[in-house]
């Protein structure tokens, strides 16, 4: 018998789609995938000498459960150089991946039946980490209209009793909308006011367009900083998705707990990633530039692309590298006869006849929506929005 726990989490819904792209790629169908969540570019090869030193040298064994020393001091010189907030390295655990760092974070903070609040649409993980952390996910609906954000009057109707923390995510993924100074400070006096923590995840925060900048919360001020958790890690800036290392920024209570959790849990983070990331942080950030630089033209077409077709539009991002497009329009048209009838139907028409993948918005909370990312090349892309408007062109 499994435990309650296990049966609660909600396999992802994106899977199904996902393994069946899969299969047909692997039979040799030429499937134009949109569907990934990570940077198409190969990790930048300074990066990678610096993994084959670390084998070299054999800095092959465990290292302190939260991360060596002269990283977490790496981490702790970019939050002030990137941020303008001062950490200390004991207020740094340095995770397997920014996942594992939100999954210590939820750890560290809840007690059965403590709420989180979570603005829908949401990185499909959210509401499962806290559900395997004994919380409640409380969802916040937000409109298209705001840009998908949330603000104090959303914000306050879902607080209760038992909130205890609220998740915050800009850059967004799915969204890729970025949240502005005022809106932050709007969330930020709400969780003052009511003493709420506030888990920044920042993972996605070089990579944003068009004048978009990415503010931490924490920066609003002493007050606000002490009530935040900040996640981020190296999987998205450096294209290092599969060297797993992400990290945490905390009040140094908060980063006790999540390093002496982490400490029985998995031990440290891979030593020799480690000091793979300890390079990317520290070496020269011309290689982020070159990839952001192509996430925003891929985008631009795309956006431009979409906009021009019939019953699909999107709001263009203003960060991370995904388009969050509604496709509810085509839910009441008919494809050969048959009813496109919801979001998940029309990403299994668009794979099963076209041979495109993309993400269908029900797990990101968003049914109206799907999720196509543009970690791809131009190339692709291209072809793949031809057969888009194609599929589209044949809807009744
Ligand atoms: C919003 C968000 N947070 C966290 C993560 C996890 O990143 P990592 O690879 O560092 O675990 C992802 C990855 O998809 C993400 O999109």
């Amino acid at each position: 018998m499994l435990s309650r726990k296990a049966s609660q989490i909600t396999p992802s819904p994106t899977l199904a789609i996902d393994a069946k792209a899969k299969q047909m790629k692997s039979e040799g169908i030429d499937i134009i995938g949109f569907g990934a969540g990570e940077p198409d570019f190969d990790t930048p090869g300074h990066i990678k000498e610096a993994a084959i030193a670390a084998i070299n040298e054999g800095f092959t064994k465990y290292t302190p459960a939260s991360g060596i020393p002269e990283l977490k001091e790496a981490v702790c010189d970019k939050f002030l150089k990137d941020n303008g907030l001062r950490y200390s390295p004991g207020q740094v655990v340095i995770s397997n991946g920014a996942k594992h760092s939100l999954d210590n974070v939820f750890a560290a903070l809840l007690n059965e039946g403590d709420e989180v609040i979570i603005p829908a649409p949401y990185w499909v993980s959210y509401p499962e980490l806290v559900k395997l952390n004994d919380g409640k996910p409380v969802i916040v609906e937000t409109k298209e209209e705001n840009r998908y954000k949330m603000d104090r009057s959303n914000l306050e109707s879902a607080i209760t009793d038992r909130t205890k923390a609220i998740v915050l995510n800009s850059p967004c993924n799915p969204t890729g909308q970025v949240y502005s100074r005022e809106e932050l400070q709007e969330i930020a006096d709400v969780a003052l006011k009511k003493n709420i923590y506030i888990v920044s995840d920042e993972v996605y925060e070089k990579l944003t367009y068009g004048g978009a900048e990415h503010l931490s919360i924490a920066s609003l001020g002493e007050d606000i900083k002490a009530l935040t958790v900040i996640v981020n890690g190296v999987s998205k800036t450096y294209s290092m998705t599969g060297w797993r290392i992400g990290y945490a920024a905390s009040e140094p209570k908060i980063a006790a707990a999540m390093s002496g959790i982490q400490s029985h849990a998995t031990s440290n983070p891979n030593s020799i990633a480690q000091k793979a990331a300890y390079t990317a942080i520290t070496a020269s950030q011309d290689c982020v530039e070159e990839m952001r630089q192509a996430f925003d033209k891929r985008m631009r077409y795309m956006v431009d692309r979409i906009n021009k077709m019939p019953y699909v539009s999107c709001i263009e991002p203003e960060g991370a590298f995904y388009l969050f497009v509604n496709l509810g329009e085509t839910f009441s048209r008919q494809f050969r006869g048959k009813p496109v009838g919801d979001g998940n139907n029309c990403a299994a028409l668009l794979l099963e006849q076209y041979r495109v993948a993309v993400v269908p918005g029900v797990g990101f909370g968003a049914p109206d929506c799907t999720r196509f990312s543009y970690a791809t090349s131009l190339e692709n892309i291209t072809e793949g929005m031809d057969r888009l408007e194609n599929f589209l062109k044949e809807l009744v």
